[in-house]
């Protein structure tokens, strides 16, 4: 039986093939960053509180005025067919059922058009920028109806998993990060690009006369990039280490948020990815100020065990444990959720206090 996320996982393990299952879990390098996404999360203690009538619990929020029904999204994460053959259409569906969004990757297995074709719920896309074909593939998001543009700027080299070199030897990289979105009147490189290495915060304020979609800042882990991605135009920022997958040895994400919340978190949306797997996991990223998270890996498992009604799955546990933290904190919305919820460990507080210092530089 399938009762958490870590069943999804285990599940997906079995039914998938090596190189498959750690093309998806696998990490950069060593992975204790990986492994730390979900270590930081243990290390923070939630306070319950009793006998205040939590009964009419309610998970709606809002991301950007998109209305979703609980406060977990789904990341951006390219070629969702090798967990299933239907990729991100059946995620799409998916998510659209289980009342949230999908933020579809540059690197989709269908493209922009084929996925808002059979999507229910809000879409959002996810731009590694490359000169020359942003501007075509942000006219194509918003003629397709999607609501936001997610700019991962997490990925200044391509940064291949030992994991996935140790399936394919040096020389080929797995997945085939081979973007369905542009086709062979691109350059084989520009196919297969990640961001482009000179990029800078003023080519993402440029973007802002490209495209009148509000502008998710993905990857950032710092007070100082928090401010400078505002000042650039942001519109929220998405708290990320991409799952431990890019950089290994930097912060968790759950560590760096406090300093996020603390610089911006007045100006702009903050979210959160990498290591959520519980219900419990949501409601800490909440109480350090995110206004909701999103998950990367967990979809694939429900993909892998399902497609379409395994992402269901995957989200309606995490929906269930939600409601259960919600009752034992003794809130019954979202805004009754603040720090006073969790105990932070004394040797994050530097942290905190640091983030606080350099507000006011
Ligand atoms: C197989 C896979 C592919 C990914 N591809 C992308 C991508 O194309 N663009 C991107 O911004 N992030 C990508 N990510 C990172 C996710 O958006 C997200 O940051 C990360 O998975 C969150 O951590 P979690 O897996 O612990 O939930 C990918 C993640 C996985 C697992």
């Amino acid at each position: 039986v399938l009762l958490n996320l870590f069943d999804y996982e285990a599940n997906a393990e079995r039914a998938l093939p090596p190189r498959v299952w750690d093309a998806i879990a696998g990490g950069a390098k060593d992975e204790i960053t990986t492994r730390r996404n979900r270590l930081a999360f243990h290390e923070l203690l939630l306070r319950p509180r009793r006998l205040r009538n939590v009964d009419g619990r309610s998970q709606a929020t809002t991301v950007l005025g998109e209305t979703i029904s609980l406060p977990v999204m789904l990341s951006p994460a390219g070629v969702h067919n090798i967990a299933h053959p239907d990729g991100e259409k059946a995620t799409a569906i998916g998510a659209g059922r289980a009342g949230t969004l999908l933020m579809l990757s540059t690197f989709s297995s269908f493209t922009i058009e084929e996925v808002a074709a059979v999507a229910t719920g809000p879409l959002w896309f996810q731009l590694y920028y490359q000169r020359d074909t942003a501007e075509s593939l942000l006219r194509r998001a918003a003629s397709a109806g999607y609501k936001a543009i997610v700019i991962t700027v997490d990925v200044p080299v391509a940064s291949p998993k030992e994991r996935d070199l140790r399936h394919t030897g040096p020389t080929r990289t797995w997945p085939p990060v081979d973007s369905a979105n542009l086709d062979e009147t691109q350059s084989d490189q520009q196919r297969h690009a990640y961001q482009e290495a000179q990029l800078t915060f003023g080519e993402l304020a440029d973007l802002k006369s490209v495209t009148s979609l509000p502008l998710v800042i993905k990857g950032i882990m710092t007070a100082e990039d928090a401010r400078d991605a505002v000042d650039a135009g942001a519109d929220a920022i998405l708290v990320s280490n991409h799952g431990g997958r890019v950089f290994d040895g930097s912060l968790s994400s759950i560590e760096a948020l406090p300093e996020v919340v603390a610089a911006v978190g007045t100006r702009a949306e903050i979210y959160l990815d990498s290591g959520i797997r519980r219900g419990t996991d949501v409601i800490k990223a909440l109480a350090l100020g995110a206004r909701a998270v999103s998950v990367g890996r967990p979809f694939f498992y429900g993909l892998a065990a399902g497609g379409a009604d395994g992402v269901v799955g995957v989200l309606e546990i995490l929906r269930a444990e939600i409601d259960s933290a919600m009752a034992n904190c003794g809130v019954t919305s979202f805004d009754q959720i603040d720090a006073s919820v969790v105990r932070v460990p004394d040797h994050w507080i530097e942290t905190v206090t640091r983030a606080q210092a350099a507000t006011l530089r």
